[in-house]
């Protein structure tokens, strides 16, 4: 299925069901809409994350040096969205000018349905951290834990 015909349907499909769950998170009315609290589904992204993306971007994402934190409410390689982060995760991320070219594309290892669930998992960690005070102002964090690797 192509991707954006994928996209499309998650979107209807979030859409639809606002009405009887809680609100899912997006950053715009036609953004990707994530269940974060569909505990199966965000537990189901943390196994992933664990097994697939914790040794770069550190346990519960908050970044290593290796890799930019994912929880700090900032994404700054291709965009803040839901569906640029799927993108990212989805192709990679390609040279990018003095940044980028360190991570593959996990579309061949992880399904659609995967990598939402991680996106998803992301998300409900950085709103915990927020809510915990952990984050202080999510969209003004400190540049040093988001920094791509040389
Ligand atoms: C081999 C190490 C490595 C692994 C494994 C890895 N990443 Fe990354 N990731 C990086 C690096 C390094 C960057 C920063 C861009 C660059 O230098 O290529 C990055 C960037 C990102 C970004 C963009 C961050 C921003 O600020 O916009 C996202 C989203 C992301 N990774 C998600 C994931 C997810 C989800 C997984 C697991 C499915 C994962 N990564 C696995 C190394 C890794």
């Amino acid at each position: 299925m192509k991707l954006s015909y994928f996209l499309t349907i998650v979107f209807v499909l979030g859409v639809t069901s606002v009405a009887s769950a809680q609100e899912p998170h997006r950053m715009h009315p036609g953004d990707l809409a994530l269940s974060i609290d569909n505990k199966a589904l965000v537990s189901q992204g943390e196994n992933i994350f664990s097994e697939k993306c914790s040794a770069c971007h550190g346990g519960r994402g908050v970044g290593t040096g290796r890799a930019p934190c994912l929880t700090c409410g900032k994404f700054m390689f291709r965009g803040n969205t839901n569906a640029e982060i799927f993108e990212t995760v989805y192709s990679g991320t390609p040279r990018d000018g003095s940044r980028g070219g360190k991570m593959g594309a996990f579309s061949s290892i992880l399904s659609n349905e995967e990598i939402i669930s991680v996106v998803t998992f992301l998300r409900a960690t950085e709103r915990d951290r927020i809510a915990s005070g952990e984050i202080a102002d999510p969209y003004n964090v400190d540049d040093a834990a988001m920094k791509f690797p040389e």
